[in-house]
This record gives structure tokens, sequence and C-alpha cells, in this order.
């Protein structure tokens, strides 16, 4: 705090202390729950977690049967063709992590998005078999449940199958979601039957989608277990769909694929645990970077939104998002340089470099990227007993690489485009990665996503998390930054405007009304490029729940209920629900 603007604006800042927060008053009540709490993007999946909870199922086979349930009533993202990760904290302090991201086939070469001249091959890593890695989902959700979970899996299978079965009825978001890759999915004869109806017209609100062949796939996996996907029926089906048209997936793929249990990343910021995502993502350890630069500012001083904050904000996140690019990558390949990264001396170094009057400057740092794509899916439960999971698991882009193997209803993901096709070039989207990430066979892409549980003396706090692609990481750090520095509640906390900076393109994205003009004028007369124009119109959808109370303030009072949840109004078919 020894940065003379700090003073004078905490001086300013501790006059008008007595001012009332922001108006975020419009963001809607959270939900108040006693014994447990579901919070995910489509509203049947948050059910199906809650009755998961009800029936004795602890947070994990919760975690498992909204999974398996996203996999059939949110298409765009949740999957059994993709992959993902699983922060979980058990009701006696342990932590640990579940990495079931999806690995590049044995056959994938550094260079197999480049053609002959070495150019970049448009939209090879995002369309088709060729995009797609190998998932892990399945796998993933078996050892969570075999490991930490209770329940069988024909439980936790159930109210997928019978979704896919049966059907479920459409909503506005439903519909619109499966309109907006429409003409992708036409493509593809096997999702078009699934997703479009006769002639390739759409689904309308309130229609049904019923998917047979993945309740197939879903309870062969019930009867067998994982073995049912890896060395079954669909992994044929999808390497057979897969040689057919210039992809390279082969069945060793699928049987050498495995989990990793990892430890997850643990930081301590302002009093409370932080506990997150491990590389092969970049989540966890860039969120604690970030937080560890802005400690020592007197951010609630200061104050949410205000042009001192967003540049303090802004100037940790290009820090962060340099070594991001630089340095990290699947931890079975390159050496991460985590504890360097982690360590409160290095955030200090990064604090004096930080011109507390003026911007920074991309071009003087390490020039290397990062990307970002289109659709995720987040959901965070706590159970009755205090266990505390947060799971984020994607498709990547929206219905992956639009492909389904015939016969299995299973959308594949198009993860390989998370690599870097080539080092030190922009990519599709327009930004650079670096070699740590390069493409590798059995390799794991390096993932944004972040998973996150924070704890406060050795009790859960929050859960959150959210899709985004690169926004993931300050989406995150914005929601606990909003709860733990700005006082608001958890709905005020994941529903505020958002900034984002990712080192290149060097300008702070803003999503639309999220600064008034005079701190935008502030922020330029500083030296900053502001951009609320070209990002996505809203980004990601952070689902959130706090333990204690509905905000530190309410906390303090002695709260009221036990669980606040509250799903991000950006999602609109989502929920938070409890009992
Ligand atoms: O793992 C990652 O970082 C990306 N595949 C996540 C993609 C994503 O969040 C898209 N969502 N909006």
């Amino acid at each position: 705090m020894d940065h003379p603007h700090i003073r004078i604006f905490a001086a300013v800042a501790a006059l008008s202390l007595s001012l009332a927060p922001p108006a975020l008053s419009a963001s809607p009540t959270p939900v108040e729950a006693e014994h447990g709490m579901v919070v995910t993007a489509q509203h049947l999946a948050t059910n199906v977690g809650v009755d998961v909870l009800k029936n004795g199922g602890n947070a994990v086979d919760a975690a498992v049967a909204v999974g398996y349930a996203l996999a059939v009533v949110y298409p765009t993202a949740g999957n059994i063709g993709g992959g993902g990760f699983m922060t979980i904290r058990l009701k006696d302090g342990k932590t640990t992590f579940l990495d079931f991201r999806e690995r590049a086939p044995l056959a994938a070469t550094k260079t197999m998005y480049l053609d002959a001249k070495g150019d970049i091959v448009p939209r090879a890593s995002l369309d088709g078999y060729l995009a797609v890695g190998v998932p892990g989902s399945v796998m993933g959700f078996e050892i969570a449940r075999e490991k930490y979970g209770t329940k069988s899996r024909q439980d936790l299978l159930a109210p997928a199958i019978r979704y896919a079965k049966e059907g479920f009825t459409l909503e506005q978001g439903d519909v619109a979601s499966i309109a907006g890759s429409a003409k992708r999915l036409a493509k593809d004869e096997a999702a078009a039957k699934i997703f479009l109806k006769a002639e390739g017209k759409p689904y309308a609100a309130g229609e049904k989608l019923v998917q047979p062949d993945l309740a197939a796939v879903l309870s062969s996996i019930a009867d067998k277990g994982s073995d049912a996907f890896y060395k079954g029926v669909p992994a044929d089906a999808i390497v057979k769909a897969s040689q057919a048209t210039g992809g390279i997936l082969a069945k060793e793929d699928f049987e050498q694929y495995a989990v990793r249990e990892l430890k997850p990343i643990e930081c301590n910021y302002r009093g409370y645990d932080i506990i997150s995502s491990p590389p092969p993502s970049s989540g966890g350890v860039i969120i604690c970077e970030i937080l560890n630069v802005l400690e020592d500012y007197p951010l609630s001083f200061l104050g949410y939104g205000s042009a001192e904050t967003v540049h303090l904000m802004v100037e940790a996140m290009r820090y962060a998002y340099v070594d991001r690019n630089a340095a990290l990558g699947d931890p079975d390949f390159v050496e991460n340089p985590v504890s360097t990264l982690l360590d409160k001396g290095y955030a200090k170094a990064i604090r004096a470099k930080i011109d507390p009057y003026k911007a920074g400057t991309s071009a003087n740092l390490k020039p290397l990227g990062v990307k970002e794509s289109v659709e995720t899916t987040h959901y965070s439960i706590v159970d009755d007993e205090g266990n505390a999971v947060a799971v984020t698991y994607t498709l990547n882009g929206s219905f992956g690489a639009g492909v389904v193997a015939p016969g299995t209803g299973i959308l594949l993901n198009n993860e390989m485009d998370d690599f870097t096709s080539k080092p030190g070039v922009p990519n599709l989207y327009g930004l650079v990665q670096g070699e740590a990430n390069a493409i590798a066979p059995k390799k794991t892409p390096l993932s944004s996503m972040s998973p996150t549980i924070v704890t406060k003396d050795g009790k859960p706090f929050m859960v959150v998390g959210s899709p985004g692609g690169s926004r993931i990481i300050t989406i995150t750090l914005e929601a606990i930054l909003n709860v733990i520095d700005f006082g608001m509640d958890i709905s005020q906390a994941v529903n505020a405007p958002r900034i984002h900076h990712q080192w290149q393109p060097d300008k702070i994205y803003l999503e639309p009304y999220t600064l008034s003009p005079d701190t935008i004028r502030a922020l330029i007369a500083m030296g900053h490029t502001l951009d609320d124009g070209s990002g996505p119109p809203q980004w990601g959808q952070a689902a959130g729940i706090l333990v204690g109370g509905k905000s530190l303030a309410d906390i303090e009072k002695g709260g009221g209920a036990r669980y606040y949840g509250v799903m991000d109004s950006r999602a609109t078919e989502g929920s938070a629900g409890g009992y």
C-alpha cells in the first residue's frame, strides 16, 4: 500500500464509506436452503442434483448425476463426449481434483492443423473429427463416484437415461441454444437427426427432445461402467466415423485414456483459502497469481468499478496472462513454474512494475498469448455434511465439433483447438499461444476452466466457477472479489457486469454498461484502450454458492439460512435449487 495514488484514493474512499454499495440490488434474490444446494445452467439438471441429495447422496453423487443429466438436457456443453475438471473438498477438509479433460489422440502431431506451407488450415481444429480429443467425462464421473460417492451407477444415471429416453420439454433458452448451432449441426447427418426436426426445421419451445441412442449408451454405462464407453460400442462407433471422415481417433486412444487425480492449487487471499484447478488448467494458478498481486491494494476502499480498481485489476491480469500463455501446459509434458507463480514475493515484484498512474503496455511483455471459445458449463454443489464440489466441463465450442457418431447420440468435443496450432502465431480467434501448449500425442490441451472452492477458517465459504473460454479465469476471480472486497451478496457477485484483460489484445474488454462514461474517460487518460463491443454480449454463466449468509455482512450478523445459491441470470434456463 505504498503507492501514493492508493493513499490518496484510500483517503477519498474512507470519506465516502458511509455511501451505499453500488446499485446492484436489482439482482435476483439468492435461493436459500438448510441441507444442500445445487446450482447448474439447466433447471432439470439442478432438480436431478437436489433429488440425489434429498435421497441421501452426497455432493459427489449429485455432481455425477448432474454431469450425466446435463449431457442430455444441456447438449451445447453438457456431455459424455468431452471432458472437464472436478474440484472436491470433503467435510473433513481433504481437498482433491479430478482431471478428466480430453487428451490428444496417439496419432496427433504438432503441425496437424497446418498446411504444406505451414499455415493454419481454417477451422481444422474446430469442426469434424480431426478436432476431437479423446473424451474423459464418463471415466471422470465413474472415478468420482467410486472414490468419493456413495450411490450406485444405476441410481445416478437413471434420471439422465429417463430424460434421454422419454424426452424433456424444451424451453426458450434450450431452443435458442440449439438454434444458434443449427447450421453446423445440419451438416452432420447423425447430429441433425437428433437436434433438428424433419427437413432441418428447428425445434420450438414446448416441444420434446428425445434422444434414444444416447439413452442406450447411458444405459450400457449404467450396466457395465466406463468400459461400456471406452471398450464398447460407443468407442468403436466414434473410431469408425472418425476414420471415415479424415479423423485420427483409434481404438487405442480410448483404451489408454486415464483420469488423473491431482492436488488442487491452493492459495490464501485476505484470510480466505482458495482451492482451484491445477495444470492442465491455467485457472487456479492464474486466479491465485492475480489475487496475490491485488492483495496489497485496498480494493474495498477504492470501490467496485472505480477507475483505480479497474486499472489495478487490469494490470494484475496483464502480467498473469503473459505467464499463462508463456509457461503453462500439461504437467506430464512441461515443467509448470507453479511455485514461482504462486509466490507472494513474485506478486510483490509484479506490483513494483505496475505504474499506479499509467496503463502498462503488453507489447513490452513476453509476446505469448491466450485463446478463447464459446460454450462450456459450470455447476456448484454443497451437501448437508458440508462436502463441496465444483465442476466445469465442456465440449469446448458450442455443440463441440458438431458431430455425432452414428448410433451413439454422443456429441463430440473440439477440445483440440485449445492447443497451440502454431506456436507464436495468432490462432483463429486472433490470439497467440506458446510452445508449452503445443500438440503432442496423449497430451491434454491447456485449459482456463476454474472450478473453485473457497474456505474460511477451515469451513466451506463459497463454491464458484463459470464457462467463458479465457474469460473463465477473470469471471471466477471477479465473483470472488465481489464478495470478499466489494461486499456484494452472492447474487450481485455473479450477476455484476465484468471486465477482462488477457495481455493480448492489449485492451480492457467490458460487458455493455459496466463502467460509467467518466470512469471510462479516467481509464483512457491513464492510457488504457477499452472495448465494450467486440466481445460476446454476455460473458459466461457463473454458478455460485455462499455458506452461512448471502453476503459477508450477512454472515457477520449471524446470517440466516445455511446455504445461498444463485445461477447467473445470463443462463436463461439455469437455476439454483436446495432443500
Ligand atoms: O478449457 C477451456 O479453457 C475451454 N475449452 C473452455 C471453453 C469455454 O469455456 C467455452 N465457453 N463459454
